[in-house]
């Protein structure tokens, strides 16, 4: 063996001794507490809509006044239209990274859906990654879609009797849009329905893209012979559902298929986010995620 190589050898042998030695020495590296809060949302680039959005941070700063607040969208279409309007927004993985990058160590993320779709549960997998990548975060929590209980039944059907309109008159039926999936969590929205006729047997929830369609909603209310109707999106912004597929004068929209069966309609846009009570809901759900946290006081 020349020199060289034997010289070589015993660095190799030492840095390998001194790696392990170091790794076992130095297992985790303290760092401060970092607690963060990331607020997920579809997204809009409608801008009355985006008050919503606004209202439920307004919400989440006074129950949160210490811990910094970001926000993430999911849909990539909006995302890229308000990075052409020159406001860049991150998705959620993006927001985690930079996150992480920024040293936090305990994250609590919520999102504003509604129901624990396809969506929902992506969210959760891939905040759960993000947990468990090395060197990474110490804890990272997802908070529950607005009805994630069966106590956010009552509580949400309660809510949004809250905010019907103060002009309806008796036998005036209010339609409620919610979005609506493919996945089996999409009965929720036949559920609320059930704990609002319970209370008011005028109030319908149908949904944009499943059961109950618009076209079962439009039978029911001929059969009771409703003459008029509020129609009110069930989402957290009022965003191009409720101003299109609800309001809007396509062929196709609420408003008309309505209409061609003799129900004349007074769109009322909202989105759920803009209400008190409904927020306080997503609210509560951050909280339980943050105690989830396990922050020591
Ligand atoms: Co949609």
């Amino acid at each position: 063996m020349r020199r060289g190589s034997i010289a070589l050898t015993i660095a190799f042998f030492f840095s390998y001794v001194l790696f392990i030695g170091f790794a076992e020495a130095t297992p985790e590296r303290p760092r401060p507490v970092k607690t963060g809060i990331l607020l997920v949302a579809f997204g809009t680039s409608v801008p009355e809509a985006q008050k919503a959005y606004d209202h439920f941070e307004r919400m989440v700063r006074a129950a949160f006044p210490e811990t910094p607040v970001r926000w993430a969208y999911t849909s990539s279409m909006i995302r890229a239209k308000l990075a052409r309007q020159g406001k860049p927004l991150d998705s959620m993985e993006t927001a985690l990274a930079r996150m992480m990058d920024e040293r936090f160590t305990h994250v609590a993320v919520q999102s504003l859906h509604v129901i624990a779709g396809w969506e929902f549960h992506e969210m959760q997998r891939n905040a759960g990654a993000f947990g468990a990548m090395a060197g990474g975060f110490d804890r990272i929590t997802v908070g529950g879609p607005l009805l994630a209980s069966a106590e956010d039944f009552t509580k949400v059907a309660q809510a949004l009797l809250n905010h019907l309109p103060p002009g309806r008159k008796p036998k005036e039926a209010v339609v409620f849009m919610g979005h609506g999936t493919s996945h089996p969590s999409n009965a929720g929205y036949a559920a609320l329905m059930y704990h609002l006729q319970r209370r008011d047997p005028g109030v319908f929830m149908g949904t944009v893209e499943e059961s109950p369609t618009i076209e079962e909603i439009r039978d029911a209310l001929v059969l009771r012979k409703v003459s008029r109707a509020y129609l009110m999106p069930f989402m957290a912004v009022a965003g191009d559902h409720a101003r299109n597929d609800l309001a809007g004068d396509g062929e196709g929209s609420w408003k008309n298929v309505l209409a061609r069966a003799g129900i004349k309609c007074t769109p009322v846009l909202a989105g759920a986010a803009e209400y008190e009570d409904i927020g306080m809901i997503w609210v509560e759900h951050l909280k339980a995620a943050v105690a989830r946290l396990d922050l020591k006081p």
